[in-house]
């Protein structure tokens, strides 16, 4: 019998939730707001997927999420994670799995990274501000490796780099 699956996700200025609606799409499974959801509707399920925002190296609501899962009768949890970052930057990426699970959870929670971009026009002021402050810290480092320096280029306004293509690794490990 197939697994019953789910997709949580928290989204601010919707990249996330446009991945997971696509995932949802692909694997024709429940699709809700974290904000909605509820323990009692995981448990409903045998697989919860969350998606969220990378928001100053860390997954938006992932403690919120982690503590819903455990209190349901899900049996696995999976984390997708969109950010500015583009996904070549390996090392970066695994760097921030690594402040954001420990190393038990590092091992048991799949997790999944997808390149988003960046919406200014969706932006909460107070994110705003983060942006400007981190841009204005890029632009006045010394000595930018070449890397630092187009993200130093581009992420001073809009840009998208999101893909349908980009929810395969995740989509063909639920299919697994
Ligand atoms: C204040 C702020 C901090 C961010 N920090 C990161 C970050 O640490 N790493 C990253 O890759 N992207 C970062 N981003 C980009 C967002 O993660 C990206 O735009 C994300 O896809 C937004 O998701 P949403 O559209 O679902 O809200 C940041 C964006 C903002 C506004």
């Amino acid at each position: 019998m197939s697994k019953k699956i789910i997709i949580v996700y928290k989204s601010v200025t919707g990249f996330t939730k446009e991945y997971a609606e696509m995932i949802a799409q692909e694997m024709d499974c429940l699709l809700i707001d974290l904000k909605k959801v509820t323990a009692q509707m995981m448990s409903e399920v045998d697989i919860v997927v969350f998606g969220s925002r990378m928001h100053a190296g860390m997954v938006d609501e992932l403690k919120k999420a982690k503590q819903l899962f455990a209190q349901s009768k899900a049996s696995q949890f999976i984390v997708f994670a969109t950010g500015a970052m583009p996904n070549e930057e390996k090392e970066t990426i695994d760097e921030m799995w690594k402040n954001n699970f420990s190393s038990e959870e590092l091992q048991n929670i799949p997790h999944f990274y997808m390149q988003s971009g960046l919406r200014y026009e969706k932006m909460s002021f107070f994110d705003k501000m983060m942006m400007k402050v981190f841009c204005r810290m890029m632009k006045k480092k010394k000595n930018k490796s070449e890397k630092e320096q187009q993200l130093a280029d581009i992420i001073g306004t809009s840009y998208d780099i999101s893909s349908k293509l980009y929810i395969m690794p995740l989509v063909a490990f639920l299919k697994s």
